[in-house]
Formats: C-alpha cells, sequence, structure tokens
C-alpha cells in the first residue's frame, strides 16, 4: 500500500487530529502519560536491526503486558477516540502526535511533527526499553542502540519534568518535580538540588545523570537555561520518534 502522507487530505486529517488531542489531553489531565506511550512505542527501536521503533506496535496484547508498559493501555484506549474520528491517520503517527502535542500543552516547546509512519504487526522482544535500577553503563546500552547520543539521554530524560511513578505500575512511587502538568526545566534543578524534597522521586538512572561527568554538564547547562533544553529537548524528541523513519 502507498503511503497516504503525501495526500493534503491525510495532512488536513492531521492537523483536526492534533486539534482533537490537545482537547483529550487538556480534559483528561493525561499528558504525562500520553508522552510516555509516544517514548515507550519508539524507545525500542534497535538501530543494527532497524526493528521496533515508533510503529504503532505498543497497541498490540503481547508488547502492551510488557512490565515496562504497565499502565499505558489507558493511553492507548484515549488515543482510539481520536483514531475512530480519524480512521486513515496511522496508530504510528497517532502515537507520537500525542506526544508532541502533551509536550506543547504543558507549556513545552514546540516539536515539529512529520507525518508517514507506517504500522506494524511485530512487537519486538520484551527487554528494550531502559531500567530504572540501573547506571549511566545501561543508559548508554539502551540509547547508543537506539542510535542517539549522550546530550539526547539527558535532553530526553527531562521528559520526567512530568508526570509520576505509580507504586501499582512500576514500583516506584512520586513526581520528580513539584508541578508534574508543566513541562518546564524543573526536573534538572531538583537533580541539582541536594535539599531536594525528599517526597520527590530520583531513579537509579535520574541519578546517573549527575553521576557521569559527560552527563553532568547538560544537566548543569538545562537547570540554568532552559531555553537551551527546550530547544535540545525539541530536536531529540524529533529524532525519538523518527527513529526508523524515513520521511515520504
Ligand atoms: C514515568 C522510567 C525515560 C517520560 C516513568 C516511570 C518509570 C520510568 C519507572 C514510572 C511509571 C509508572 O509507575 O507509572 C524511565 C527510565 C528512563 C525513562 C528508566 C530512562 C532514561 C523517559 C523518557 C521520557 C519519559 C525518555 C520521555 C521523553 C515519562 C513520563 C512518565 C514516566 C512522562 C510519567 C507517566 C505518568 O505520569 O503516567 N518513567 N523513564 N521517560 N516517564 Fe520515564
Amino acid at each position: 500500500m502507498a503511503a497516504p502522507v503525501m495526500d493534503p487530505q491525510y495532512l488536513k486529517e492531521i492537523e483536526k487530529a492534533r486539534r482533537d488531542l490537545r482537547a483529550l489531553i487538556s480534559s483528561n489531565q493525561c499528558a504525562p502519560i500520553m508522552l510516555r506511550l509516544a517514548w515507550h512505542d519508539a524507545g525500542t527501536y534497535d538501530a543494527k536491526t532497524k526493528t521496533g521503533g515508533p510503529n504503532g506496535s505498543i497497541r498490540h496484547g503481547d508488547e502492551l503486558q510488557h512490565a515496562a508498559n504497565s499502565g499505558l493501555k489507558k493511553a492507548v484506549d484515549l488515543c482510539e477516540q481520536v483514531k475512530e474520528r480519524h480512521p486513515q491517520i496511522t496508530y504510528a503517527d497517532l502515537y507520537q502526535l500525542a506526544g508532541v502535542v502533551a509536550v506543547e500543552v504543558t507549556g513545552g516547546p514546540t516539536i515539529d511533527f512529520v507525518p508517514g509512519r507506517k504500522d506494524s504487526m511485530a512487537s519486538p522482544e520484551e527487554g528494550r526499553l531502559p531500567d530504572a535500577n540501573q547506571g549511566a553503563k545501561h543508559l548508554r546500552d539502551i540509547f547508543y542502540r537506539m542510535g542517539l547520543s549522550d546530550k539526547d539521554i539527558v535532553a530526553l530524560s527531562g521528559g520526567h519534568s512530568l508526570g509520576r511513578a505509580h507504586p501499582e505500575r512500576s514500583g516506584f512511587k512520586g513526581a520528580w518535580t513539584k508541578e508534574p502538568l508543566k513541562f518546564d526545566n524543573s526536573y534538572y534543578k531538583e537533580l541539582l538540588n541536594n535539599e531536594s524534597d525528599p517526597e520527590l522521586l530520583k531513579l537509579r538512572t535520574d541519578k546517573a545523570l549527575v553521576e557521569d561527568p559527560k552527563f553532568k554538564r547538560y544537566v548543569e547547562l538545562y537547570a540554568k537555561d532552559e531555553d537551551a533544553f527546550f530547544r535540545d529537548y525539541a530536536a531529540s524528541h524529533k529524532k525519538l520518534s523518527e527513529l526508523g523513519f524515513i520521511s515520504p
């Protein structure tokens, strides 16, 4: 089947879906889980075998049941409401568009969105997403496998500016920042703050960003310069959302 993307009708549907997603995300206050859905669909990419990635496969039962995806059925079901209104949009595009809109409506940077992703029925094996109990080496193993860099690792980790951990999903508890529905650079400020509220969450992988000197340079930059964070985040998020995707 030819990709429908250059079709002006498809682009029009994307713009309508973007508006629907804005409304859906605002009324359900579900920006964090939508961002997590987009990241977990994309973050399985393996640059060597060109498998995984933002291809909508996360909606399938077996992948949705991977331990890392616990709780994401809620986001898949919410996206279904938009899919019903715009059936020609691929799931792969829809989930990535939801991630972009989630960042925008919570005050984050505008992320360039190029449509045209194809859906896949093939789910990758379990275990491609990062393990929150490991350190810098593990983060590099996982993100380098996707073809991403140290800068991408630190910038994208700023996604934890939004949302919280749920004990019944991941076993962790709490938000990373005081305003988990606001996308800003407070995640980095809290990482560098030794007197940070002990209620705020710092996963092993979050702490790795200040323990590793190469990562820490970016943490310091983003904590003091929100414009630099927004610029780099938007670029890294676009890369993540386009892993393995050749724009038509
Ligand atoms: C939530 C781990 C990177 C966005 C979580 C949770 C864990 C986790 C354990 C809690 C899930 C729950 O209990 O509901 C990690 C690890 C990462 C990582 C180990 C490695 C660097 C990212 C990236 C993004 C992201 C790159 C986006 C760009 C989010 C969001 C939530 C979240 C928005 C909150 C979800 C909600 O409130 O329902 N992450 N994450 N994470 N993660 Fe990450």
